[in-house]
């Protein structure tokens, strides 16, 4: 019998999305607003979703403390009021993109979490554009 725990979060960040190794008309094409060069931000939320068996001695799944937790230290403090492709790490040399930002969220959450718990992380860019992954 497995159950999924879900916690929700927020975050604001900046970003600008285009390619060093296109030119600004190319860029454009692809990207359109997205790539205005002064960056524009958006109100991110995620949800995070952990899915594994009962404890049989605590009844939890996961602390849902714990998961908040690894949260607000791995997305939270590490994006929020940051300028995503020049402030984190791992955007410098990837596409800040809502598909790329969810992978990048996945992974730092699911170093932390124990093997057996099984993770996936929905972020919302707007209320309306939404992507998912959940490690395959
Ligand atoms: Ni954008």
């Amino acid at each position: 019998m497995k159950v999924t725990v879900s916690r929700k979060a927020h975050f604001n960040a900046a970003h600008r999305l285009y390619r060093k190794d296109w030119s600004d008309s190319q860029n454009n094409a692809v990207f359109g607003k997205c790539n205005n060069p002064n960056y524009h931000g958006h109100n991110y939320e995620i949800i995070a979703s952990v899915t594994g068996e009962i404890d049989k001695e605590t009844g939890y799944v996961i602390d849902i403390k714990i998961l908040k937790d690894i949260i607000k230290t791995e997305v939270e403090e590490a994006f929020d009021h940051k300028n995503l492709n020049l402030d984190v790490e791992e955007f410098k040399t990837l596409n800040p993109t809502a598909e790329n930002i969810v992978v990048v969220i996945y992974n730092k959450i699911k170093a932390k979490l124990k093997s057996n718990l099984a993770l996936e992380v929905t972020l919302y860019e707007t209320p309306r554009n939404f992507v998912t992954y959940s490690g395959k």
